[in-house]
């Protein structure tokens, strides 16, 4: 507890900041700098990189309807032939298209080949946040959620889905603009985005 204190003690007296905002300027220092690392790449890896990157450029492969979660941890990036995957709400999209976020070093490398929903509803790098469970979320939470999965089905490809996730969660969801609903249904089924209808 001593301890405790005089670090906090310690980090305000010297950098003049409180200890949350430190820590946020910190872990936003951590996300840039990973950020920064990926657009790099050693002159060893070269090769590899290119062979990776390759998938981002290859038509996306459909899993299936009943892909298990120790099926989708095979395309966490660790191997380079295959394509980076990442399911939210048990919707897996092929991300393959931003390595550089989700790709072996990237900043949200811990996300790929996972149903990362509870992370993204609560922002959090925690490990044990790493599911799809998003039990016990409150009504905002899955608002931040909501918005990820309308990022993602706009963004990516989605190429399968986890066994016994809910389906149809989008009908479920709380918010308070019906518009997105369609819109997001809308990317679904036709894989583009709604033309704003002339008046
Ligand atoms: C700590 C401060 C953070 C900073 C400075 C930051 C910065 C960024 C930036 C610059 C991008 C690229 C945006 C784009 O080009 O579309 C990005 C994307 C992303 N961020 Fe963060 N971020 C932070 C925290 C977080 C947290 C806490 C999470 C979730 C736990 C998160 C999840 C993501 C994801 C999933 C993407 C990629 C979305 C995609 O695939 O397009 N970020 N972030």
């Amino acid at each position: 507890m001593g301890l405790y204190t005089t670090v906090m003690g310690g980090i305000t007296e010297y950098t003049g900041l409180s200890p949350a905002a430190f820590f946020t300027i910190l872990a936003m220092m951590a996300v840039v700098y990973k950020l920064v690392c990926g657009m790099f790449v050693a002159a060893g890896d070269y090769v590899a990189v290119k062979k990776a990157n390759a998938y981002a450029l290859r038509e996306p492969v459909q899993l299936g309807e009943n892909v298990t979660e120790e099926q989708l941890r095979a395309y966490d990036g660790s191997d380079p032939e295959k394509p980076l995957l990442m399911a939210i709400k048990g919707r897996i999209y092929d991300v393959s298209r931003s390595r550089m976020f989700y790709g072996p070093g990237g900043p949200y490398a811990l996300f790929a080949g996972r149903d990362a929903s509870r992370a993204l509803a609560l922002m959090s790098f925690d490990p044990k946040d790493l599911t799809g469970n998003i039990e016990g979320l409150s009504a905002s939470e899955l608002d931040v959620l909501q918005d990820w999965e309308y990022k993602f089905m706009e963004k990516y490809v989605k190429v399968g889905q986890l066994v016994g996730a809910e389906r149809n969660q989008i009908e479920t969801e709380p918010t308070e603009n019906g518009d997105k609903i369609q819109e997001a249904k809308h990317i679904e089924e036709n894989g583009t985005q709604q033309l704003p209808t002339s008046e």
